[in-house]
C-alpha cells in the first residue's frame, strides 16, 4: 500500500503478458488505485478483453498488440503509452513462458533460443525502451518477474527456464545499481507455482504441478493477485529504499 492516499491515480503502468494470470491481476489491482494502465500482450484480443474490463471499472486502459521479443514493437509500446497519458512512470514485466518441461539433454537450441528471447530479450527490450524516458522524468520503477526456480535450477523440467529467469535476476540487479542514483528503482520477484495458465501454456504435465504444490509448506499454489499486490507496494512510496533485490513469493519454499 502507497504512504500517500491517492498515490497511483492518474499515474501510469505499462503491464506485459497483461493479457492472463499475473499480469492481469496485477492490472485490476492498479486499475483500483487509480492508476492509468497500458495492456501489452501479444495476445491481441487478450488485451483488448482486459482492457475493456478495466474500462467498465472507469479506468483509463490502452491496450497494445506487443511482442515483447522484437524491439520496434516494444519502442511503439513506450512512444504509445507517453502519447496516450503523457508519461510512464512504473513498468512491470509479466511476460514470460517455460514453454516446455524436458530434462536437460533434451532442451534443443530452439527451445533455449526462445526461452530467453522471450523471458530475457523481452525484459530487456522493455527496460530499455522505458528508461530514457524514466531517466528524463528522475524517476521511475520497474518490476521484473523472475522465479524461484532460479535457486533451484529446474533440474530434470526446466533448466532453459532457470537460467533465464537467473538473467532476468541478473539484469535488475545491474539495471538497479547503474541508475539508482538517478531516481530509478528496479526490483525483481521471484514466485513458486502461481494458479495461472502458466503451467498449461508450458505444456507441465499434472503429476509435476501436484509435485510442485506438495513441496510447498503451505500446500497451495499463490493466486496471481498475491503477486500483484507486492508490485503495488513495490512501485510506491512505501517502498522508496528497496531496489535490486528478488522478493520471493513462495508459501515457505519450494521443490528442490
Ligand atoms: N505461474 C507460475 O507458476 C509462475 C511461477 C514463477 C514465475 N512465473 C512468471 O510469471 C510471469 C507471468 O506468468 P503467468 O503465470 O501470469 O503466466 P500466463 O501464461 O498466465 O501469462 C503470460 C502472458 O504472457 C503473454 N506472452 C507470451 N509471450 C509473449 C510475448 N512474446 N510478448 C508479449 N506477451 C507475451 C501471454 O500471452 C500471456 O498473456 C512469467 O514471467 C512467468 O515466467 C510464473
Amino acid at each position: 500500500m502507497p504512504k500517500t492516499p491517492d498515490y497511483f491515480h492518474g499515474k501510469t503502468i505499462i503491464i506485459t503478458g497483461a493479457a492472463s494470470g499475473i499480469g492481469r491481476a496485477t492490472a485490476l489491482i492498479f486499475a483500483r488505485e487509480g492508476a492509468n494502465v497500458v495492456v501489452a500482450d501479444v495476445d491481441a484480443a487478450g488485451s483488448q478483453a482486459v482492457a475493456d474490463a478495466l474500462r467498465q471499472r472507469g479506468s483509463k486502459a490502452l491496450p497494445v498488440a506487443t511482442d515483447v521479443t522484437s524491439r520496434p514493437q516494444v519502442e511503439e509500446l513506450v512512444r504509445r503509452a507517453i502519447a496516450e497519458f503523457g508519461r510512464v512512470d512504473f513498468l512491470f514485466n509479466s511476460a514470460g513462458s517455460a514453454f516446455r518441461r524436458c530434462k536437460f539433454l533434451e532442451i534443443d537450441d530452439q527451445l533455449l533460443e526462445r526461452t530467453f528471447d522471450l523471458n530475457v530479450k523481452g525484459t530487456f527490450h522493455a527496460m530499455q525502451a522505458v528508461l530514457p524516458h524514466m531517466l528524463e522524468n528522475g524517476q521511475g520503477v520497474i518490476v521484473n518477474v523472475a522465479s524461484m526456480s532460479h535457486k533451484r535450477g529446474g533440474p530434470g523440467a526446466s533448466v532453459h527456464y532457470a537460467a533465464a529467469k537467473g538473467a532476468v535476476l541478473t539484469m535488475t540487479l545491474g539495471v538497479a545499481r547503474e541508475f539508482a542514483d538517478r531516481g530509478i528503482r528496479c526490483l525483481s520477484i521471484s514466485p513458486g507455482p502461481v494458479n495461472t495458465p502458466f503451467a498449461m501454456a508450458a505444456d507441465t504435465p499434472p503429476e509435476l504441478v501436484r509435485k510442485f504444490v506438495e513441496d510447498v509448506p503451505m500446500k497451495r499454489m499463490a493466486e496471481p493477485e498475491e503477486i500483484g499486490e507486492l508490485v503495488l507496494f513495490m512501485c510506491s512510496d512505501a517502498c522508496g529504499y528497496m531496489t535490486a533485490d528478488t522478493v520471493y513469493v513462495n508459501g515457505g519454499g519450494g521443490w528442490r
